[in-house]
């Protein structure tokens, strides 16, 4: 394409008009899209899954949290439990957005899933179960953030909010072990 002073960095106007219109019932998938679609959806649906793992495993331990500490504990995981699950809502839209199919079968959850389902017998137990979790999610997160790269930068911006929030999450587990560990179950 030869370089048009009043256009220097799109493409043909008309030509993406065109194109716009042919494939309409891709919805946000375009042909200017870059990325292995097939490869984002699936690694989209095994962000999904660690989400939902994620969700059932925080009230797993919101319900159980039992000792001194157990209130402000247990509303802790409480709030992690429910921004887990605006993340899989998030990731479940933008699974959709792609024209694929957000995966919640109960079928495979955990082999699917890249964080474990750990119940945890004492509060500490819990919390270093979830840092664990979290860290997990942050480096299986990244990773995909980087294999997004500038090929779906939609996809990608999602995933790096999401990270830096699991970063948080991580975050808190540490001060929540510090606060349990001196001041006892
Ligand atoms: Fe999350
Ligand atoms: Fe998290």
């Amino acid at each position: 394409m030869r370089p048009n002073p009043d256009q220097p960095f799109l493409s043909d106007i008309q030509e993406i008009r065109r194109r716009a219109r042919q494939h309409m019932e891709k919805g946000a998938v375009t042909d200017g899209y870059k990325a292995n679609l097939e490869t984002v959806l699936r690694v989209l649906n095994e962000a999904l899954v660690t989400e939902i793992v994620c969700v059932l495993r925080y009230k797993r331990h919101q319900f159980m949290a039992r000792g001194l500490n157990a209130q402000s504990v247990s509303d802790e995981f409480a709030e992690h439990a429910a921004e887990e699950q605006t993340h899989a809502d998030q990731i479940a839209e933008r699974i959709t957005q792609l024209g694929g199919e957000p995966n919640f079968s109960p079928d495979g959850l955990l082999t699917r899933s890249h964080s474990e389902y750990k119940e945890g017998k004492t509060l500490m137990d819990m919390i270093k179960e979830d840092l664990v979790a979290e860290r997990i999610a942050i480096e299986s997160y990244s990773e995909i953030v980087r294999f997004l790269g500038n090929d779906d930068p939609t996809s990608r911006r999602l995933m790096e909010e999401i990270l830096a929030k699991e970063e948080e999450h991580a975050e808190d587990m540490v001060s929540l072990l510090d606060r349990v560990g001196k001041q006892g179950l």
